[in-house]
């Protein structure tokens, strides 16, 4: 819990005690995002009180942290946690948790009456992501006030997402976030029911996780001795570095499971990877001493695949990670890998004469493909950025699309797998205004959040080209965010269109988008997120955002 929450829940159960039992009214609407699936509005409400109980009717992995959410939240706005009696007779008044095995993995229905709360699920994700709807159905007063019981509007809910893969890449590489932060990202992400968190772990510019077999990785490429002033115009001169130690990278891993959430971890093979060559200059074409990179863009210098030690590097770091994540997703990079050293090393040529291949881009999907292998003996498999489509691609490699909706289009009429993450749409680093001398500097592009919602995952796509399409993603790069508040400035409410693409598509409608997102954006002040509020005019009221600093 933050420190504002800690102090908002202190407050409230002091102020509890003298005013106990206020009633908080609901304004009767119901505005989620992602929009569910049906929603069907009744007459009444029901009364949440501190003595309304959970009874959980069945049993189910991570039910204890689908509960405990629920608990957080019900400390937040009644100042105590309701109490858990999964034995209780008397279903009357409470919340009631039931199974349905015809339901899908992370599908929910939720009945709200007078009498009391059902949620129907096949599993505890289920249920999770039906009390993330419920936390927004709360009024916003709850948070706010101190109230002993809350209305929530009657209704019947009947939701399930469309794509299986809603995801969010954070890159640790140019700027890097403290593990809390992480968290808070995860929280974030939780609420708009988002489910994979790609952790972008390795630059050109820094190694972010610790490797026990290779301590230069962190200790040399953890570091790098200055970086970027503006779009490279200069440079500040001060070291900049960090990493996560295995242990930290477990404590991630293990919060984002609490939230229904797999961290796919990406090691970027074989470029951007100057800050690995820089900690073991033999994994090179020349074996030369570089410098962990202090500039922004795609560097020439990427590992030697003509030589055997490059893929010893790679499986021993990758049989770690397979350690650290159980994701069965591996993301191996893959991007922005230019052949000039290739070309003119002896060992690269060497290798393609002895394997046949006609080109750097062959020997690149060389790599990839003898990669994937080594991950699939070990029962993962992988992710890898549009340009493993070039030199030819296993059908069981899935291909994140990210230069252009053409890239994803390309592999799915191949049939492999795809995530659609084109930088058109999902690229959160990128302007979200025109207005740019009033934004935080950032790398350019423009990405409104009508763009991003515009995304459509099955353009052009017949029937069955479409059952390869996994789901979508939004991407934040970090060369021009090294604030945890700017990272956040970026992804909301934009990251909030693209969670509702994944979940709610082809039911979506941004003006409908537009209508909901201010009730979701005062939980964002309840919280204290930090937020764009382009399309949030009444937000943008200056007396309104002194309200919000009050909260
Ligand atoms: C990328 O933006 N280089 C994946
Ligand atoms: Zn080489």
């Amino acid at each position: 819990m933050s420190a504002k929450r800690t102090l908002l829940a202190f407050v409230i159960s002091t102020i509890l005690f003298a005013a106990c039992g206020k009633l908080i009214p609901t304004d009767g609407r119901i505005d989620i995002i992602p929009l569910p699936g049906k929603v069907t509005s009744n007459e009444g409400h029901f009364v949440l009180k501190s003595s309304t109980k959970i009874i959980p009717t069945f049993e189910a992995e991570g039910m204890q942290n689908a509960l405990a959410f629920w608990n957080d939240v019900m400390l937040d706005v009644l100042g105590q946690e309701l109490i858990v009696e999964p034995g209780a007779k008397s279903q009357s008044g409470n919340i009631t948790i039931v199974q349905d095995g015809t339901l899908g993995a992370e599908a929910y229905r939720l009945k709200i009456d007078k009498s009391g709360m059902q949620i129907a699920a096949s599993t505890a994700g289920g249920v999770f992501y039906a009390f993330q709807t419920l936390r927004q159905m709360l009024p916003t007063a709850a948070f706010t006030e101190a109230g002993g019981r809350i209305e929530i509007p009657a209704c019947e809910i009947e939701d399930a997402p469309h794509f299986e893969y809603r995801g969010f890449m954070f890159d640790m590489g140019r700027h890097i976030f403290s593990v809390q932060e992480v968290k808070d990202m995860i929280d974030i992400l939780a609420m708009h029911k988002i489910n994979k968190f790609h952790w972008h772990l390795t630059e050109d510019q820094g190694w972010r996780i610790e490797i026990k077999k290779y301590p230069k990785l962190t200790e040399i490429g953890s570091i790098r001795k200055s970086s970027p002033i503006g779009k490279n115009k200069g440079q500040d001169g001060k070291p900049y570095g960090g990493f996560f130690t295995q242990e930290e990278v477990r404590d991630v891993v293990k919060y984002a499971a609490e939230r229904f959430i797999t961290v796919i971890p990406e090691i970027e093979i074989p470029g951007h990877s100057v800050a690995a060559l820089a900690s073991y200059p033999e994994l090179g074409c020349t074996g030369e001493q570089y410098e962990v990179a202090t500039w922004w863009g795609v560097d020439d210098r990427v590992i030697c695949p003509g030589k055997e030690l490059a893929f010893t590097f790679w499986e021993d770091v990758l049989t770690e990670v397979m350690e650290l994540f159980p994701s069965e997703y591996i993301h191996i990079g893959g991007d922005e890998c230019p052949k000039t050293y290739w070309k003119k090393c002896p060992d690269c040529q060497a290798r393609m004469r002895r394997e046949g291949l006609k080109n750097e881009e062959e020997l690149q999907a060389y790599v990839t493909k003898r990669v994937e292998k080594f991950l699939n003996e070990h029962g993962r498999k992988i992710i890898g950025w549009d340009e493993i489509l070039q030199g030819g691609v296993t059908k069981s490699a899935t291909v994140m699309a990210w230069r252009g909706p053409q890239y994803g289009i390309e592999a799915a009429k191949l049939g492999n797998h795809v995530i659609m993450s084109p930088k058109t749409n999902c690229y959160l680093d990128y302007y979200q205004s025109r207005d740019v001398k009033n934004e935080p500097f950032s790398i350019g592009g423009y990405v409104p959040v009508e763009q991003a919602y515009a995304l459509d995952p099955y353009k052009e796509l017949n029937s069955e080209e479409q059952k390869y399409v996994l789901g979508v993603q939004g991407n934040l790069w970090t060369e021009y965010i090294s604030k945890y508040d700017h990272a956040m400035y970026m992804t909301l409410p934009r990251m909030s269109a693209i969670a509702e693409v994944g979940w709610s598509y082809p039911n979506k409608n941004y003006e409908s988008f537009l209508e909901r997102l201010p009730h979701l954006s005062d939980l964002f002040d309840v919280y204290g997120y930090n937020y764009a509020k382009h399309v949030l005019p009444e937000k943008q009221n200056p007396v309104a955002e002194a309200d919000a600093e009050q909260k």
